[in-house]
Formats: C-alpha cells, sequence, structure tokens
C-alpha cells in the first residue's frame, strides 16, 4: 500500500509526541513531502504547499473517511465527514444559521460580558492566575452555550465534552480510552442539552431546527448540526485565544504593538493560529491516485494533512518560530483552507474580538509565570494550563 514512501516508524499519536507536538510535526514535514506513518497505516503532507493544495482538492482528498474513522463515534457525523453535494447543501443551512447579522446582535451582549469578566480579573492584577482556567474559558463557556441557547444546567461538563470529541479523533490508544473514561453521563449532557425542547427561542439552536421544519434539513441533521457547533466550538476557541496570550507573554513587544494599533487584532489571532495551531491536522481518503513529486499515494489511502506543520514550514514562511501581528498571512491554514474551511471563523472571531478588545484596554503587559500544560488530545494542541502574570493599564 504505502509504495515506496518515506517510512516514519514513530508514534505520532503517542503521550510523548502529543507533549511535543510541534516537534513531532516538524520533524515529520522535514523527512519527506509525504511520509508513510507505519503504525497507523496512514500517509502524511506536511509541506505547507502539498497541504494547501490537498485541502482545495477534494476530488483527489475526499472526507467520505478518513484514518480511523468509526461511523459510531460520539462526534457528530455531518460537514465535515460530507462531500459535494450533500457537504455544499448542509453547509448552505450551516451559512444560514451562523450568519454575520445574526452574529452582529450578539457582539454588545459579547462585549458586555467580556468587560465584566475581565473587569473583574482586574483585582488580581499581579497575581498568577491561568489564562486558560481563568480567562478564557470562562468567557467561552459562558458567551457559546448563551448563543447556542442551552440550559445554565450542566455547563460544567463542557471542557470534557471538547475534550472527549478531540481526544477521540486519532487512533484509539491509552489518550484515547482515558478521555472516555466516565464520559457517560457528559455524553448525555450534551444530547440532552442539544434538544429542541432545551433550547431557548432566541438561539442558534432554535433557529438551526427551524430550518428543519422548513424543510431545509431533517430534525435529526438540526441536532448533529447543533452538537457540531457545541463539540468544534467549545475547546478550539479557548485554547486558540490562550495560545494568543503565551504568544504575548514570549514576545511583550507584539502586545504593545497591538494596543498601539487595536485594528490588528484579527491579524494577530490568526498569527496565534499560525504559530501554534489548535488543530494538528484534517483527515481525507485518497479518492484516487496522487502524485506528490515523485510519490503516488494510492487511491484508499487514508491520509492525515498536517495544518500545525504548514503553518511553521520554512518553505513558505520566514522565521516561522517568530510571532509577528504584521505579518502577511496570506494561505496560512489555521481556519483550514478550501471546502472544508471552518465555518464557525466569524463565530470565533466575535469571541476573540470581544475578550481581547476587553484585554486590550485594561491590561499592560503579561508574563509567562510558569510552563504551559499541554491540551492531552491526539488532535487539538494548545496550553489546557497557562500559569501567567498580567499588570493593570
Ligand atoms: C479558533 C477557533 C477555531 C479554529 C482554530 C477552528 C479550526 C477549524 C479547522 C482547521 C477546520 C477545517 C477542518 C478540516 O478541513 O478537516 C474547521 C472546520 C470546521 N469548524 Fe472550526 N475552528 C474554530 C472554531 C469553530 C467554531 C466556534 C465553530 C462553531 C460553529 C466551528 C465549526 C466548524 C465546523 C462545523 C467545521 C467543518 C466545516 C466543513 O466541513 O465545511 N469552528 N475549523
Amino acid at each position: 500500500m504505502s509504495g515506496s514512501l518515506p517510512v516514519y516508524e514513530g508514534d505520532m499519536f503517542g503521550r510523548d509526541a502529543v507533549l511535543n507536538a510541534r516537534a513531532t510535526d516538524d520533524g515529520i514535514r522535514e523527512l519527506a513531502p509525504v511520509v508513510w506513518l507505519a503504525r497507523e497505516n496512514i500517509a502524511i503532507l506536511g509541506r505547507h504547499e502539498h497541504v494547501a493544495a490537498g485541502l482545495m482538492d477534494w476530488q483527489s482528498f475526499s472526507n467520505r473517511s478518513r484514518p480511523w474513522h468509526d461511523p459510531n463515534s460520539v462526534r457528530p457525523e455531518i460537514l465535515l465527514t460530507d462531500d459535494p453535494p450533500r457537504h455544499t447543501e448542509i453547509r448552505k443551512v450551516m451559512a444560514k444559521v451562523i450568519s454575520p447579522t445574526r452574529l452582529k446582535a450578539w457582539q454588545a451582549e459579547f462585549d458586555r460580558v467580556a468587560e465584566e469578566q475581565v473587569g473583574r480579573l482586574m483585582a488580581r492584577a499581579g497575581e498568577t492566575i491561568d489564562a486558560n482556567v481563568d480567562i478564557t474559558r470562562p468567557f467561552v463557556h459562558k458567551v457559546l452555550p448563551d448563543l447556542l441557547g442551552m440550559p445554565e444546567a450542566g455547563r460544567e461538563n463542557m471542557s470534557a465534552f471538547g475534550h472527549m470529541v478531540w481526544a477521540t479523533m486519532g487512533p484509539m490508544n491509552e489518550i484515547f480510552h482515558e478521555a472516555l473514561v466516565g464520559s457517560d453521563p457528559v455524553i448525555g449532557w450534551a444530547d440532552a442539552s442539544c434538544t429542541r425542547a432545551n433550547m431557548s427561542p432566541n438561539g442558534l439552536g432554535e433557529a438551526t431546527y427551524r430550518l428543519a421544519d422548513e424543510g431545509e434539513i431533517t430534525q435529526d441533521e438540526a441536532k448533529l448540526l447543533v452538537m457540531t457547533m457545541l463539540a468544534a466550538g467549545s475547546d478550539t476557541t479557548v485554547v486558540t485565544m490562550a495560545t494568543a496570550i503565551r504568544a504575548f507573554c514570549e514576545f511583550p513587544d507584539q502586545w504593545r504593538a497591538l494596543r498601539a494599533n487595536p485594528a490588528k487584532l484579527r491579524n494577530a489571532f490568526d498569527e496565534s493560529l499560525r504559530w501554534d495551531s489548535p488543530s494538528r491536522m484534517a483527515g481525507r481518503i485518497a479518492a484516487k491516485d496522487v502524485k506528490i513529486e515523485d510519490y503516488t499515494i494510492p487511491a484508499g489511502t487514508r491520509c492525515g494533512l498536517l495544518f500545525a506543520a504548514a503553518n511553521r514550514d520554512p518553505r513558505k514562511w520566514q522565521e516561522p518560530e517568530r510571532f509577528d501581528i504584521a505579518r502577511d498571512l496570506r494561505g496560512h491554514v489555521g481556519w483550514g483552507y478550501g471546502l472544508h474551511a471552518c465555518v464557525g471563523k466569524v463565530m470565533a472571531q466575535l469571541e476573540m474580538e470581544a475578550l481581547f478588545g476587553a484585554l486590550l484596554r485594561h491590561v499592560e503587559r503579561f508574563e509567562a509565570a510558569g510552563a504551559p500544560e499541554w491540551w492531552l488530545t491526539t488532535i487539538g494542541h494548545g496550553p489546557y494550563k497557562l500559569p501567567i502574570r498580567f499588570y493593570a493599564a
């Protein structure tokens, strides 16, 4: 099956590799344009040129199956698991639900929550706090379920749910099984919270079910989409915003530059996605023989396209380790690329603009107060704990 693809014998998804995800992924990228993962029987692409081209080419790299695909998994099987024409239909529905106009209506509320939470946090200026636990998570875990229209009860399950979703995307290894320990009540909570009867009338959840009433999707698909928004939005935004704070600790001149020019905020957020991407890879299956330089990936091969490695490929990015809010980021794949590029991007940006808007107003600088503790999932990556100190402006 692998033909003459250069072989990687290591365990890309084991505990050590996950704890050193960036070094692992960069190392695989540098081995060859395509690498055969002997343990997992998948082909891996890590160079920007091939990852970006592959993400654009759904006819070669299909989403109908992926490495370790299990149709009975706890993850919603919709949209990311579809190719056109079904993907196009469902994506149109999703775009109606998460329309910029609908989101705009929530902006003032997001800003209010951010100002209130950051205002309260200022009492702790100079103390060691955790950027994820004390700043980004409480914000996202308030505004996201409010936006979806979920009940208040049980929201403490959001972290466990998000963790379980990301930890079960990869192979069934130790990390996968650990994430499922005691998960039944968490899955039960997510399932019950996303049923129509439990959604408030003005949230995105009810808006999704209304599109089912109008015949655009089925009621079952509506529920899958609500669960998708919960699964995809719970932890990605939390860790990416924590990554941005980590970057501002390591590059304090960049926080100063952003405070001097807040119009750069979206670019700064994209730069944090490039600098340390929260998603390691996209899973696809080769729908036909695919030629990458001197190698051929045979049709039917399951593949991983490495977002993170591509976003740090020195062939594409000058000094990829440097965090630079003014960088020209055209072509970065932190939101994915092509057909399946993140449909929740505007939602994540709205959250980020509200929270960082408040931080820019109140915080003069951040500094690291210890080593980050990495998110222990096979595919998701970022600081799960990040000890920092901050000082009032
Ligand atoms: C900073 C936060 C986020 C990041 C970095 C991120 C990243 C990504 C990436 C890399 C993909 C492409 C996956 C692939 O091609 O295999 C993707 C797709 C997707 N994202 Fe996000 N995401 C974020 C937030 C969100 C939020 C808040 C939602 C909630 C709606 C969301 C929903 C989705 C969905 C449904 C897809 C699949 C789209 C499709 O298949 O057409 N994401 N995201």
